[in-house]
């Protein structure tokens, strides 16, 4: 069954926790809707998972959008969030609510998400009014990675943690009704609670609604950096490099195909 917002605080309020991946492809997202995680979401992350880049600024609007039919096709029956990409939603007002307008409208998905604290409140004001939900997405932010220089914890100096209790007051009381909250110590992340909005984290300990990990590092195929927070539930790279091998082995030994697989 399908969650909506009201199901998704439901279970809040019940303590019950909330799972999330981030997929970006047909078969993850079908896969992810039969094991019945709760929400999907399309991160801009697969700049890095799907893409190979270095990190997530050379995203585009229509690369989201692709992802997020695909994405939709696969997993109809899940609610699905969907982020909006560096500089689809910085630019003017305008432009911000046009985007992400266009992105509900082609991709069919429940809600967006935009990286970013107090400044983008305003914003977060006006999607809410016009109908479209919003996850905001506070701590370390991807998008950032110019200013921060770095993927690292935030929020270990008492200024910096300040300011991320006013981006989760600002965009809270603005109507998000989710925050992702990334790259926080377990002892910081506890203190960020409101009735307003479902908390998900990802590095930033227990204590939130929900978690969040991607869909490449739980499957363990992403095998070029493991950070902390990231666990793999099963060897992946190693097990499509088996079979990959075998295949090729087969191929050229003139094993494959038998007659098994000739029609
Ligand atoms: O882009 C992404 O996949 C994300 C999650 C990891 C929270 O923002």
């Amino acid at each position: 069954m399908k969650l909506s917002i009201e199901l998704l605080f439901k279970k809040k309020k019940e303590y019950k926790k909330i799972s999330m991946i981030a997929v970006n492809n047909y078969i993850s997202a079908k896969i992810c809707q039969e094991a019945g995680i709760d929400v999907l979401l399309v991160g801009d992350s697969l700049g890095m998972v799907f893409q190979g880049e270095p990190n997530t600024l050379s995203v585009e609007l229509e690369h989201m959008i692709y992802h997020a039919k695909a994405v939709r096709r696969g997993a109809p029956d899940t609610f699905l969030i969907v982020d909006m990409p560096f500089m689809s939603y910085q630019i003017s007002m305008e432009k911000a609510i046009e985007n992400c307008g266009i992105l509900i409208k082609q991709t069919k998905a429940d809600a967006v998400k935009i990286e970013g604290g107090s400044y983008f409140a305003p914003l977060i004001e006006n999607l809410v009014q016009v109908g479209i939900p919003v996850c905001a997405h506070i701590g370390l932010t991807p998008q950032w990675i110019n200013t921060i220089g770095r993927f690292k914890v935030m929020g270990k100096k008492e200024s910096e943690q300040e300011s991320i209790k006013k981006d989760f007051e600002d965009v809270t009381n603005a109507g998000a009704f989710m925050v992702v909250l990334e790259g926080l110590s377990y002892n910081f992340s506890k203190s960020l609670k409101t009735d307003r909005a479902i908390t998900i984290g990802i590095g930033a300990g227990k204590d939130t609604d929900g978690q969040v990990l991607v869909f490449e590092d739980i499957v363990g195929v992403v095998d070029f950096v493991k950070p902390k927070f990231v666990k793999r539930y099963v060897d992946g790279k190693n097990i499509f490099l088996g079979a990959i091998k075998s295949y090729k082995k087969e191929v050229e030994e003139g094993l494959f195909p038998s007659d098994e697989h000739t029609y």
